[in-house]
């Protein structure tokens, strides 16, 4: 059984998206076979991987609401491990349309049931809020990766995040664990970043990921070529800072791989290593047997970083405000 892992917080533009994106194509650039999944209406990490939104016919709209298949979803990418469900913008109105729906909370545990054994892990992109749609992934999963941007007010609100976690702990998901904390947007310039960095590893301890991400502006270029950072500019920071967090993902969930995560023949036969699916554009990109794609045309043979200024007059003590209280 695939090990589930939803991309959780509440507060918009922390890099839920980037992450989910990345840490898929990474697990899955180390041939294991992922499922990418957008339950995020602004379909974001849909266009990010690649799907122009406008030609998705079945979306987790489709499989929350209509009952169809998640297999009818899928769709392959240009990484032979690696397929997505895409999201739409019809995706808005199910939470309304949800309300009257008995075990509205467990539509997607459901529908992922049977489809999660073919994969070794699937990851969740969640929208920024707590509505039926995050319930439905933290109910559906083995585990949240919670990205907390290294930011002023890098707390803020996690309190609440927790708090829902605790609530799908009592009566949906007893079994739902903290994959980790991840810091994300971080400029190792700023004292700032490395600041708020002490203060999630105090408040989380070994719950946060050693893999730090750090800014780097092929990140942001990536999903408008339709690719994760590790095909766009597979030497970019980001790229390697998303390939660490795999390795530690997969490090971490050695045994439940060993133990649950075997995935049936049938579709290793399917994705055998280094062969690309029926839609692969890309025999160049080299994901999935561990060579780097070559870097896009004009870019720093490093895959340099933002020169982000440092910024001054910001507060030496990030706010604090929420994190009393957090338990795990
Ligand atoms: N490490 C990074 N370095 C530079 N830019 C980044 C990084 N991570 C994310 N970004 C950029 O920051 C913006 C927000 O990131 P992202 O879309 O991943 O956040 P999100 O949490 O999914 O947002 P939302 O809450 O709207 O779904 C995007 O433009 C993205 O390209
Ligand atoms: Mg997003």
């Amino acid at each position: 059984m695939g090990k589930v892992l939803a991309v959780a917080n509440q507060k918009g533009g922390v890099g839920k998206t980037t992450t989910a994106i990345n840490l898929a194509a990474s697990l899955a650039a180390a041939e294991h076979p992922t499922l990418l999944m957008d339950i995020d209406p602004q379909a974001n990490c849909t266009s990010g991987i690649g799907i122009e939104p406008k030609t998705v016919s079945s979306s987790t709209y489709e499989v929350l609401i209509g009952d169809v298949p998640v297999e009818e979803a899928t769709r392959s990418t240009e990484m032979p491990f690696l397929d997505v469900v895409p999201s739409h913008i019809n995706l808005v109105g199910a939470e309304i349309e949800m309300v009257d729906v008995t075990e509205r909370e467990r539509l997607l545990k459901k529908a992922l049931r049977r489809e999660r054994r073919k994969y070794d892990f699937v990851v969740i992109d969640c929208p920024p809020s707590l509505g039926l749609l995050t319930l439905n992934a933290l109910t559906a999963s083995n585990a949240v990766v919670i990205p907390v941007q290294a930011e002023y007010f890098a707390l803020e609100g996690l309190g609440q995040l927790l708090n829902t976690i605790k609530i799908v702990r009592q009566h949906l998901n007893p079994d739902l664990d903290i994959e980790g904390v991840l810091l994300t947007m971080f400029d190792t310039r700023l004292r700032l970043s490395n600041q708020i960095a002490q203060e999630v590893r105090r408040y989380f301890g070994d719950k946060v990921f050693d893999a730090i991400v750090q800014r780097n502006v092929r990140l942001g270029e990536a999903p408008s070529f339709g690719k994760p950072a590790l095909l766009y500019d597979a030497n970019s920071k980001g790229a390697n800072n998303y390939m660490a967090l795999a390795q530690e993902v997969i490090d971490c969930n050695r045994r439940y791989l060993d133990a649950d995560g075997a995935v049936d023949d049938a579709f290793r036969k399917d994705h055998p290593a280094g062969t690309p699916s029926a839609n692969t554009p890309s025999p160049e990109a080299g994901a999935g047997n561990g060579q780097p794609a070559s870097s896009p045309p004009g870019s720093a043979p490093d895959g340099s970083d933002d020169d982000e200024e440092q910024r001054s007059g910001l507060p030496h003590q990030p706010p604090v405000r929420e994190a009393n209280g957090f338990s795990l």
